[in-house]
């Protein structure tokens, strides 16, 4: 997997977004700002797009942390995005149930049809793709989702996923 270069990392923490972090750090008692964390990375990657370093290192200055602390939760969970990803994150179950049901031979064909690998970018900037675990639709896999409005898609078949990604590409066109 290619290494992000994180100094051109966007960090744009405008008036806007630091008012958005006030008003949640504002529901939480005096001097346990540490509470606004998981909501404040949300903010951040729904501004950038994903959470890089610095951004972490503003988030630790900001709650007035550690920034060790910022990065132990957000490589913790697995929905923070730790690197730049496509216009469209394909997201598809890896666990048990699906894979029973061709959730890696899926896998290996997303890989093939975009032509990139786990967690890297397709060169249009459009298609990322990942395994993550179960995404509770168990009796209808092969799944996957996308986000952010987490869109579902079930009983995959590498027709069903020939046809998302033109009808992504051409939604992305318009
Ligand atoms: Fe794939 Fe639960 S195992 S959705």
């Amino acid at each position: 997997m290619l290494r992000v270069d994180e100094t051109k990392a966007p960090v744009d923490f405008t008036p806007e977004l630091i008012s958005k972090f006030d008003d949640i750090v504002s529901r939480y008692p005096a001097g346990k700002q540490k509470s606004a964390l998981l909501p404040i990375l949300h903010l951040v990657q729904e501004k950038f797009g994903w959470v890089s370093v610095p951004a972490m290192d503003i988030v630790a200055e900001y709650l007035e942390i550690q920034a060790i602390e910022v990065y132990e939760v957000a490589t913790f969970y697995s929905m923070y995005l730790l690197r730049p990803q496509g216009k469209y994150l394909l997201e598809i179950c890896r666990t048990g149930p699906c894979a029973i049901v061709g959730a890696e031979k899926l896998m290996d064909y997303v890989s093939q049809k975009l032509g990139v690998k786990e967690g890297e970018v397709t060169p249009d900037g459009l298609f990322s793709w990942r395994g993550v675990e179960c995404l509770a639709a168990c009796g209808y896999g092969p799944v996957l989702q996308i986000g952010p409005e987490y869109t579902f898609y079930e009983n995959l078949t590498n027709d069903s996923i020939d046809k998302l990604i033109a009808d992504l590409t051409s939604k992305s066109k318009n």
